[in-house]
């Protein structure tokens, strides 16, 4: 059978580990999990519960393509309560996770051959899934100097119709300041390239706050995902933030490539939001693991413990760590203490 030259895609190496983690368990072998950025914990009770009641009371059809009510709304209270900002929730879209939100901010922003740029390294899928869309990726080679985020200097001449920044970044965990981020906003205005804020790991910061780009401009696309504060990587469920007359153009692509994000997970999203003292306590637990992290990898310098790679992760004030599993303690805490090899794996391949 015939197959696309775009749908030549590599594969998502940690997804490859994750099966052959999987396999080497199936074969009785003791596998530590570090290999998928995720948290250990289960989506909040509360949440659970919420999903129990609405699995006996409701059949839990299709919703709406750009999502239920309720979590748009209550979204839309989160920008209030985390930044202080007013967002319409109808510029508020649900999508299955942070990667369906990229699959239809791609498909809804470009057109065939628009050339995209991607600070390097980043979160490898961004190549990928623009390869898949037929759109051309810039690789903008970032600097430890500038805490490995690409800088507006360097989007001269690239000729861009969008550009993709996370901050937090994996596999960085570097945030960009309110500066740093206006700085790339701006210039993307000024060229005219759609700016795209991969927001994923907000809510888990531990020295300074993060910034939403939506603080700076109405005129970018955000991106956000109940994947990893809220503990919900396997319910598939996300959001993106899209400036009004951006709204039609997606909803038309969600009606047909989706229909809508699964119902069950948005009802569990929903009330996962009013979950905060659960999900701050695994935030605390994350804390701890960052931080003897940190010491451990301050303390080995000099010593026979060898990194395989140049640190993804820059010892400066805002680290944030996101990149390394945000596992339970005790499981980092087992691989270090057992000096066994602790490899980190910088999840971005420069071409
Ligand atoms: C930076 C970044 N964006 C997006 C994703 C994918 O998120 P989701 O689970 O919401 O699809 C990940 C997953 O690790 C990530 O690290």
């Amino acid at each position: 059978m015939r197959n696309s030259s775009r749908g030549a895609v590599d594969p998502f190496i940690v997804m490859d580990v994750m099966a052959a983690a999987a396999r080497a368990e199936a074969q009785g072998r003791h596998i530590i999990h570090m290999e998928v950025g995720q948290p250990g914990t289960a989506a909040p009770v509360g949440a659970r519960q919420a999903l129990t009641h609405a699995m006996e009371t409701g059949s839990l059809g299709y919703t709406m393509a750009l999502g239920l009510p309720a979590l748009r709304d209550r979204i839309s209270q989160l920008y209030k309560d985390w930044y202080g900002l007013t967002v319409d929730p109808a510029r508020i879209i649900i999508t299955p996770g942070a990667s369906g939100a990229f699959i239809l901010a791609y498909t809804a922003l470009f057109d065939t051959g628009d050339r995209i740029g991607i600070g390097e390294p980043c979160y490898p899928s961004y190549r990928q899934i623009l390869k898949a869309l037929d759109l051309a990726t810039v690789g903008i080679q970032t600097l430890a100097k500038n805490r490995f985020q690409p800088v507006p200097a360097q989007l001269t001449g690239l000729d861009l119709a969008g550009l993709m920044v996370a901050s937090p970044a994996n596999p960085s965990g570097t945030m960009l300041s309110h500066s740093a981020l206006q700085g790339l906003i701006q210039t993307c205005h000024d060229m005219d390239a759609t700016f795209i804020s991969d927001e994923i790991y907000h809510g888990i910061e531990y020295e300074a706050k993060a910034i939403s780009a939506l603080q700076i401009s109405d005129d970018v696309c955000v991106i956000n995902s109940f994947s990893k504060y809220f503990s919900m990587t396997g319910w598939r469920v996300g959001w993106m933030v899209v400036p009004d007359d951006q709204v039609r153009q997606v909803e038309r692509l969600a009606q047909n490539m989706f229909i809508c994000a699964p119902h069950a997970a948005q009802v569990t999203a929903l009330a996962a939001m009013e979950c905060d003292g659960e999900l701050q306590e695994n935030l605390a637990v994350y804390k701890e693991n960052r931080q003897l992290m940190l010491d451990g990898l301050q303390a080995s310098r000099g010593s026979p413990l060898r990194m395989g790679h140049s640190m993804s992760m820059p010892m400066s004030a805002n680290s944030q760590m996101t990149a390394l599993p945000l596992r339970q303690k005790s499981w980092i805490r087992q691989a270090w203490l057992s000096r066994q090899v602790l490899i980190l794996i910088p999840y971005a391949v420069r071409r």
